[in-house]
């Protein structure tokens, strides 16, 4: 009988990629590919990783390289290439630089990887994953953005550390864009399966709600160079593992929404049931007056990223 392992690309060998390289070989789910187009940074970085399996004991393999060829048939594609945030790039030249690597990395594995599911991870992700879209013709299903995963593991480690609670016990819901126009859901958070609101005073809840809304930020000043990558590496292995495995977990991703919560054409920060085919399902829950003010802000925030898109010419 044939046995094809799932294949795994990770492109952009940086911080957020080679981790997630690391994070998803030594997880056994699949053979990894990190590309990069420093190919010594990929090849170099990927050797490291496979010579943990000695130690770690697992089996994936893991292939370092600049050639997209290497890429071939992926199942997933995480797409991490581009330039990470930092002090003297403006909005726009961050918009610019990225939009233009994300749309070249999107007509390789479109060519390359026509069946993959695609996890966009670079920044300013909403705007990016318009953009791996439009590049990869893939039908929405198979074009995912990695946001509201990390945005929730943000806000749950803040209600954990509060409460002085395991972590596993909190579950929250964050919708919206990524970052300072993400939509917290405190009414959809649960500590051990009592609601928030019971636990904790509000103006607790919208500080440790604006702690989450910063916490890009907070990391960005504490490193002084680059940004977070092991917990945005982490959300990525999640999202990537519940659609190898077909897992149907439900979790907050950023997709192309079609008339759900009354928006077309955008990608949004979303509930979403991810399994074998990728999206399987969008959550079109109720949202409260207040929810729906917010969720509709962080839209028009979005609407403008991807207006600045067609400004800039991209
Ligand atoms: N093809 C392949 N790799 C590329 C390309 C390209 N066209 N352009 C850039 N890269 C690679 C760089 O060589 C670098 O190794 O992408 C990598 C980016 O890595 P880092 O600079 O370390 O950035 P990182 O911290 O990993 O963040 C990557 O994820 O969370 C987001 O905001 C973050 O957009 C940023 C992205």
């Amino acid at each position: 009988m044939a046995f094809r392992r799932k294949k795994i690309s990770v492109v952009g060998a940086g911080q957020v990629g080679a981790t997630c390289a690391l994070m998803l070989a030594s997880r056994g789910v699949g053979d990894v590919v990190l590309l990069d187009i420093n190919q010594g940074a990929a090849k170099g970085k990927a050797l490291d990783i496979l010579q943990t399996a000695a130690v770690q004991l697992f089996d994936s393999q893991v292939r370092g390289t600049a050639d997209w060829a290497d890429t071939a048939d992926s199942d997933v594609v995480v797409l991490t290439a581009g330039s990470p945030r930092r002090p003297g790039l403006s909005r726009d030249d961050l918009l610019s630089i990225n939009a233009r690597v994300v749309a070249s990395c999107c007509r390789e594995i479109a060519r390359r990887s026509p069946g993959a599911v695609v996890i966009v991870v670079t920044n300013p992700l909403d705007a990016m994953c318009f953009v791996a879209k439009r590049e990869l013709g893939f039908p929405r299903e198979r074009v995912l953005g990695m946001a509201g995963v990390l945005d929730s593991a943000r806000f749950r480690t803040f209600v954990a550390l509060e409460l002085s609670v395991s972590v596993r016990d909190v579950q929250a819901l964050v919708m919206g864009g990524h970052g300072d126009s993400m939509v917290p859901m405190p009414r959809h958070c649960f500590v051990g399966g009592v609601p928030l609101p019971e636990l904790l005073a509000p103006e607790r809840i919208a500080a440790l709600v604006e702690r989450a809304r910063r916490g890009g930020d907070e990391i960005v000043k504490l490193l002084e160079t680059g940004s977070a990558f092991y917990a945005p590496a982490a959300s990525v292995v999640q999202m990537a593992e519940a659609v190898l495995l077909d897992q149907r977990r439900v979790l907050p991703c950023a997709a192309l929404l079609e008339g759900e919560f009354g928006i077309s054409g955008l990608f949004l920060g979303v509930p979403c049931v991810l399994g074998g085919r990728g999206l399987e399902q969008v959550c079109d829950i109720a949202l409260d007056e207040a929810e729906r003010a917010a969720f509709e802000h962080s839209a028009s925030r979005v609407r403008a990223l991807v207006d600045d898109l067609a400004r800039l010419g991209l």
